[in-house]
């Protein structure tokens, strides 16, 4: 089936769809991104990604094309056009696409590029890495200083997983200050006893929306939850690690640097709030 994608107004094959030469995001990174879940043909968080997507664009003074209700309404539409039981939508927003390369912005009126499309993965839910964990190494984390932005420049991030996989983990924690920021793609987490510590929000990271809602239901489930930074050290010593994401949800984390996490297999913790995050968000999906 060939897949429908969303460019500017018009729903199309993906191989009709195209985007300038001179768009912004292609030129020089000037774009936003968002990804959000599908479970059972529904989506995960919609509210919440609508949310971020709007404060980022805000923060780099790119117009917002649509109303959330019309974004909601294309969501939908490429879900039902891609028959998408389980996946991700991709969205990508650019500052547009005037007629020349310029560091300075194009005038106002320029209209911003939007570009959506549909990445279907089933067994998401009942992930195999799940049930085995993952391992991480640990890099620098060299990114420019408002990481709270999703934007698209991520060719660090995309340079730490095959960084990781020269090593053979699967994805890197960056660490910045001798502190743990965030995974490439993913927020980070240690456990230690009753208590889950994950990094306080800030520029420094991206304000996860599955790390919204896995700490509301940690605290909902009488877990003890710390918002501070932690060391590569103090989270080889952890009972558990874990990270999260709209791709990979609650992921557990069973090495770091080589050193075995606990005893080297998914914690209780990261399985149950697993459990808890993929029946409570099947349930809230729109
Ligand atoms: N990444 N931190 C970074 C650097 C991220 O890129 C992401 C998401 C997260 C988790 O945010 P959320 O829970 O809202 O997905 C944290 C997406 C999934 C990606 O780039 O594919």
């Amino acid at each position: 089936m060939t897949r429908t994608v969303y460019v500017n107004g018009e729903y199309l094959p993906e191989h009709e769809a195209k985007v300038s030469i001179f768009d912004r995001g292609f030129l020089m990174a000037d774009g936003v991104y968002e990804v959000t879940s599908v479970l059972g043909g529904k989506l995960i968080d919609f509210e919440g990604h609508a949310k971020r997507l709007a404060r980022s664009l805000s923060e780099l003074e790119i117009r917002k094309p649509m109303e959330d209700e019309a974004l909601l309404e294309i969501h939908r539409e490429l879900v039902a056009r891609n028959d998408i039981d389980e996946g991700m939508i991709y969205l990508q927003i650019t500052r547009g696409a005037p007629n020349d390369r310029d560091f300075v912005f194009p005038p106002e009126e320029t209209a911003p590029t939007v570009v959506l499309f549909t990445q279907s993965k089933p067994g998401l839910a009942d992930s195999p890495a799940a049930k085995e964990g993952i391992k991480v190494i640990s890099i620098p984390d060299i990114r420019w200083g408002r990481r709270d932005i999703k934007t698209v420049q991520l060719l660090y991030p995309s340079m730490g997983k095959m960084m990781a996989r020269a090593a053979g983990a699967d994805d890197a924690w960056m660490v910045e200050e001798g502190a743990v920021t965030e995974g490439t793609s993913n927020n980070a987490y240690i456990v230690k006893g009753n208590t889950i510590i994950t990094r306080q929000l800030s520029h420094e990271i991206l304000h996860g929306i599955t790390r919204a809602a896995v700490l509301r239901f940690a605290r909902e489930a009488q877990m003890q939850v710390e918002e501070r930074a932690f060391t590569i050290e103090e989270a080889q010593q952890a009972d558990e690690a874990f990270i999260t994401s709209a791709s990979t949800f609650v992921m557990p984390v069973v090495e770091i640097d080589g050193a075995q996490v606990g005893q080297g297999a998914p914690g209780p913790v990261a399985n149950r709030l697993r459990e808890i995050y993929i029946e409570e968000s099947r349930k809230a999906a729109i």
